[in-house]
């Protein structure tokens, strides 16, 4: 064989196609979504978000948090990297100003737990005590957030979440019209002097974490960006006063839109299964943490991910 006849071998083998057919690029997982029993909410069941997450699948886990508000998937054997991946895909991720409660090693997840160690709160201890939607005091609140049961109580440690779309649906028509177009003021510090007192989770803030959580003006009603459907946005938690109104009338107003937003039958409880990594929407839902007795351990790692300013 001349060398230029070997050449055009070599060359006829590099341009022709590879012998084996390449991988699947898009093999789905098994994996079935169910609806709950309730006003909001769907778990998935045989979705191992350890492996790779084809496309489709994860279209197929958009669409049931667009159209559920709460995803539970179930039995999720994940360490933190692969909960950080699988948030990542969602959206970027926010670090909680609390950055005492940032697991070691992974700032994007925040501590959520009632655990002490040498005289030391792991997590944040009370993290949804009151009615809210995460992060609806920055400009950019959260779009959705995952929490993962790492240990769970024998007894209570229940979430609920109460869906906001149904509230404003619900909403008598006069008070819609009092309040649609209007903005309201968030704020992180609201009740952070109340829970200090009555919790060792809350630490005093230094200067610059006060810095990252000045008030801001929200939509008393957002749209959701991705269905367009409308929602309250005020929570007892971080909604202060109704931007424009004498303080009697917006107290008046805030207090009968939280009394409403929370009605038994706008919300679903959650009670927690071993390895559950339940995903919601903040755009949709406020949520509220029941606590458990306090001898009892709860530990669990939440991922934030940002979302857009509200309209
Ligand atoms: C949270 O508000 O993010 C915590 C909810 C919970 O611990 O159940």
């Amino acid at each position: 064989m001349t060398p230029a006849t070997a050449h055009a071998i070599v060359s006829r083998q590099q341009s022709a196609p590879p012998a084996a057919a390449p991988a699947l690029i898009d093999a789905g997982q098994d994996f079935e979504i169910r609806a709950l029993n309730a006003p909001l909410g769907a778990e998935v069941l045989g979705l191992d978000l350890s492996r790779p997450l084809s496309d489709s699948d994860f279209a197929r886990i958009h669409r049931a948090h667009l159209d559920y508000h709460v995803v539970v998937f179930r039995d999720q054997q994940i360490s933190p990297s692969q909960q950080i991946d699988f948030s990542r895909r969602i959206g970027p991720l926010q670090i909680h100003v609390l950055h005492q409660f940032q697991l070691r090693g992974h700032p994007e997840v925040l501590v959520v737990s009632n655990v002490v160690e040498n005289g030391k709160p792991i997590g944040l201890g009370d993290a949804g005590h009151f009615w809210h939607s995460d992060l609806s005091y920055k400009e950019k609140p959260s779009l959705g957030s995952l929490l993962h049961a790492r240990e769970l109580p024998a007894e209570g440690g229940d979430t609920l979440f109460a869906n906001m779309h149904l509230a404003w649906d619900t909403l008598p028509a006069e008070l819609q019209r009092a309040v649609d177009g209007l903005y309201a003021e968030h704020t992180y510090l609201a009740r952070y002097a109340e829970l200090q007192q009555r919790s060792p989770w809350r630490p005093n803030l230094r200067p610059e974490q006060i810095a990252q959580v000045q008030p801001v003006l929200q939509p008393v009603v957002r749209t959701h960006p991705e269905t367009g459907r409308k929602a309250l946005f005020v929570s007892e938690h971080f909604t202060t006063r109704i931007a424009g109104l004498p303080e009697d009338e917006s107290r008046g107003l805030l207090d009968r839109l939280f009394a409403h937003s929370v009605r038994p039958e706008h919300v679903y409880r959650h009670q927690w299964q071993s390895h559950d990594l339940v995903f919601w929407d903040n755009r949709s839902l406020l949520h509220l943490a029941a606590g458990c007795p306090g001898h009892l351990r709860r530990v669990m790692y939440r991922t934030t991910i940002e979302g857009d300013v509200p309209r």
